[in-house]
């Protein structure tokens, strides 16, 4: 499709169809980071193909480690930790996940690098990753806390260390644990505020000597991973916007199979049961010691809610779409604690209340806080300005089966960087959304 193009969603007929989500975006990256750790040859099944996760791939590629695509596994050549210098600049492009995991690693790796991204990534925050990083002892730089970052090979000694993490980030944790791989010594975090705990999933059941008790991580380096297969779950935060625009359809059941319910992602689920949402989860198991299964929706009366803020970091990526959902329920819902909403792809807080208010929601934004008073009648029919943002650009879309006007958003390009597929999954239930000449 060519870049003039943009979509444009209107009202929905009812959803209905058994379907699986594109792969978690989370693991995959860290997949492919992990594996390039072991010693001998992973194979990963159902990687998710979308940009941020190609770019990640590509970066360990500039890092000389091999990885090939077969027909049905990435089969990633790990080297134990060992990369090379890369002759080119290390592009992210919009992926915070990558750049912040691989600064962590690499900033112990013994390797010259520059690292850089797109517009969005180069305007967030990069130091809350380096300054937890500069306890060890690494050799950085960065301008302004932001993008470009280089890492320098001063073959300095490496230290362990100490960290209390005021902020619920995954991203950071990951850099430091991914950083103290190579630190031989005993590093602890303690995380004031837990956060989605994939890497020390995935690290311990390469085998890496973690433990957690407490919110307090331990990591006890030099470990020696050893190659497993991988398979990657369904993202549950993909099929954040497949449950909400069910639950807010007529007549609509839809079950969605195989989705990561990882304790640390799906605090949506509690607050939408609170609101009334039917929901169910059958089929629970393990992949990779992360846990899984099908989320069955069905068409609910939703009514408003208040979300607190210690829930935050377990639904920090659905609050947009959680936001549409509460437009669009029976009285008012408010959220708290919505700081680092103001640091993702875009500020989200912001752009989300001013799409929504365009579009007829009425709602009072604070300023780490926002009170959405719903109403079944909204009235859409505005252009959504998504600031770049893939999560705006979705969720607005959903809004758009239900206001009584359309939604054109202004691009819908990087809704590929977490996923493919959008479009066609949501045409698939029987929703519409068309191509739209902008
Ligand atoms: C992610 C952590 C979260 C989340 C992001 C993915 C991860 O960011 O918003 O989409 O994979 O670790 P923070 O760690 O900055 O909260």
């Amino acid at each position: 499709m060519k870049k003039s193009f943009t979509l444009k969603s209107s009202k929905s007929k009812p959803l209905n169809g058994i379907i699986t989500v594109p792969s978690d975006k989370s693991i995959s990256i860290r997949s492919l980071i992990i594996s390039s750790l072991c010693l001998g040859n992973t194979k990963i099944y159902n990687l998710l193909e979308s940009d941020d996760v190609l770019n990640t791939l590509n970066v360990l590629k500039k890092l000389h480690i091999k990885i090939e695509k077969k027909k049905e596994f990435y089969e990633v050549f790990g080297q134990g930790g060992y990369f090379s210098d890369p002759h080119e600049n290390l592009d992210f492009g919009n992926s915070g996940t990558g750049i912040r995991l691989m600064t962590g690693l690499l900033s112990t790796s013994e390797v010259n690098a520059t690292l850089i991204g797109d517009q969005s990534l180069s305007s967030r925050p990069m130091d809350r990753v380096i300054k937890p990083l500069e306890k060890i002892n690494v050799s950085i730089s960065y301008t302004n806390g932001s993008l470009p970052i280089r890492i320098f090979n001063q073959n300095k000694i490496h230290v362990p260390s100490s960290h209390k993490l005021e902020i619920g980030s995954a991203q950071v944790k990951s850099a430091i644990l991914l950083a103290a791989m190579n630190v031989k010594g005993i590093t602890k975090i303690f995380e004031k505020i837990p956060s989605r705990d994939h890497t020390e999933i995935m690290l311990k059941y390469l085998g890496a000597s973690l433990n957690v008790s407490n919110n307090c991580i331990t990591l006890k380096s030099p470990n020696f991973l050893k190659p497993k297969n991988l398979t990657i779950p369904g993202d549950f935060s993909s099929a954040a916007f497949i449950i909400v625009a069910v639950l807010l359809s007529h007549n609509s059941k839809v079950k969605i199979k195989n989705v990561g319910l990882n304790f640390y992602r799906i605090g949506l689920l509690e607050v939408l049961k609170k609101m009334n949402a039917k929901i169910s989860i059958t089929n629970k198991r393990n992949f990779n010691d992360e846990i899984v299964g099908d989320i069955e929706v069905n068409s609910s009366n939703l009514h408003g809610t208040t979300v607190k803020k210690e829930i935050s970091a377990r639904l920090i990526d659905e609050y947009p779409i959680l936001f549409v959902a509460a437009s669009f329920a029976n009285g008012t819902s408010s959220f708290f604690g919505l700081g680092e909403l103001k640091v993702k792809e875009s500020n989200r807080l912001k752009t989300m209340a001013k799409a929504l208010s365009e579009n007829g929601v009425k709602l009072k934004v604070g300023e780490t806080s926002i009170k959405i008073f719903g109403d079944k009648y909204q009235e859409g029919g505005k252009p959504v300005a998504t600031e770049s943002d893939h999560r705006v650009a979705m969720s607005m879309l959903i809004f758009g089966f239900f206001s009584e006007k359309s939604i054109i958003i202004d691009d819908m390009g990087m809704i590929k960087t977490s996923f493919p597929g959008f479009k066609d999954l949501f045409e698939v239930l029987g929703a519409r959304i068309d191509y739209f000449r902008k």
